[in-house]
């Protein structure tokens, strides 16, 4: 799934790939092209930062030690936006002193990838480590978004003295990481992901699913089918012994007997009992009725009840052992308190409940 980031992210890596948009990293050159452009910023600092006097805007943007990267329509259209900002090489860091998109394109993901470029350019041509702003209090959001702390971790005798103090905007730092590829950071992501799953699979076949078994009305086995027989489960590593068959004891109406196939059934059937009995358990005596809770199905996915573990037990043909059994009611109270805060009362009575099962388990089975 494409979380909205990544969506954005790749739309406009998609006007990139087709030369509608370009990001471009320039400064005062003296080259007709680059004041084209920093003169085209300009304009855009001056509407978009009504609080910043022209002049200043103008000087710090063609002042030769600033840089800036730009987006342009086109390969080398107009400007929509950009940021300028003073590098500081021998200190490691940069001071963004402008940031802005023009007003018909904001609020469409170019900020994001304008700031990602910054980056990668600040790193990769500057060799900085770090960028500081003042943002403008109505920006603190953006700069949030984009991984700028109010934490200032930089050495403090590396940047005071060399950046002006600001009235009205908030200090923030970025920390750039030059191990990181700022401006393809999904495709990045992407690639771990796969490497991971690549590295997972080689020790495990979680990822191979096998076709269920079919009902006995649709052409499926018409016996109960051998544990080995169940497909993906010799793979999943059972073996023969692992968990064939009960090798325990238990006690009941006070006599040790045999875990023989009529004593297991003899005892879920009065574990089954003695868990309706209790008056802990009227939430789960019936299914969930959907009128009563309308999401209970989309959030729980695999739903069990009483009521459905009796009709599984009177077949006789589905809990062919312990296990199962106890599987299914285990599930039941993980499906109420997945469902539940922990401090609602189902919650609670799941947790009381299971306690109760795990006393007659342990009072009648013995290892
Ligand atoms: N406050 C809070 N959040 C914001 C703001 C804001 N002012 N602007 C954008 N965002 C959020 C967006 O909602 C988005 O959030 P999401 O990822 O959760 O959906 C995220 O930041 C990135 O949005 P983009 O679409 O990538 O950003 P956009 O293209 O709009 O550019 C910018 C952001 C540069 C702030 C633009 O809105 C702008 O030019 N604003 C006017 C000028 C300005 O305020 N510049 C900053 C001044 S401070 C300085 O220059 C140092």
């Amino acid at each position: 799934m494409q979380g909205a980031y990544s969506a954005r992210e790749a739309y406009l890596q998609k006007l990139e790939e087709s030369n509608e948009v370009s990001f471009v990293y320039f400064r005062n050159d003296n080259s007709e092209q680059s004041n084209l452009w920093l003169i085209g910023l300009k304009n855009i600092f001056s509407k978009q930062l009504p609080n910043m006097p022209r002049e200043y805007i103008t000087r710090l943007v063609m002042d030769r030690r600033h840089r800036s990267v730009g987006i342009v329509r086109g390969s080398g259209g107009a400007i929509l936006g950009g940021i300028t900002y003073r590098a500081f090489p021998e200190q490691g860091f940069g001071e963004i002193a402008f940031c802005a998109i023009t007003a018909t394109e904001q609020v469409k993901g170019f900020g994001t990838r304008l700031m990602n470029y910054t980056k990668e350019y600040a790193k990769s041509k500057d060799g900085l480590h770090y960028f500081l702003t003042y943002a403008d209090n109505n920006a603190v959001g953006y700069f949030s978004k984009q991984g700028f702390t109010k934490e200032i971790t930089m050495a403090s005798d590396k940047w005071k003295g060399f950046i002006k103090d600001y009235d009205g905007g908030t200090l923030m730092e970025f920390v750039l990481n030059h191990h990181i590829s700022y401006t393809d950071f999904t495709g990045m992501m992407k690639q771990q992901q796969e490497a991971l799953d690549a590295r997972i699979r080689k020790v495990s076949n979680s990822h191979l699913v096998n076709q269920g078994i079919k009902d006995q009305d649709q052409g499926g086995p018409q016996r109960p089918l051998p544990i080995q027989e169940i497909p993906g489960v010799k793979e999943a590593g059972w073996a023969e012994g692992l968990a064939s068959g009960p090798d325990f004891r238990m006690t009941m109406g006070g006599q040790v007997c045999e875990a023989t196939p009529e004593n297991l059934q003899r005892f879920m059937a009065l574990a089954l009992d003695e868990i309706c009995k209790c008056e802990d358990s009227w939430p789960f005596r019936e299914p969930v009725d959907q009128n009563d809770v309308p999401d209970y199905y989309d959030v729980v996915k695999d739903p069990v009840d009483l009521q459905m573990m009796r009709a599984r037990l009177e077949s006789g043909r589905y809990y062919l052992t312990l296990d199962i059994f106890t599987a299914d009611l285990r599930r039941m109270f993980a499906n109420c308190r997945f469902y539940n805060a922990p401090e609602t009362i189902y919650y609670k009575l799941a947790d009381r409940l299971e306690l109760k099962y795990d006393h007659l388990l342990s009072s009648c089975i013995l290892a």
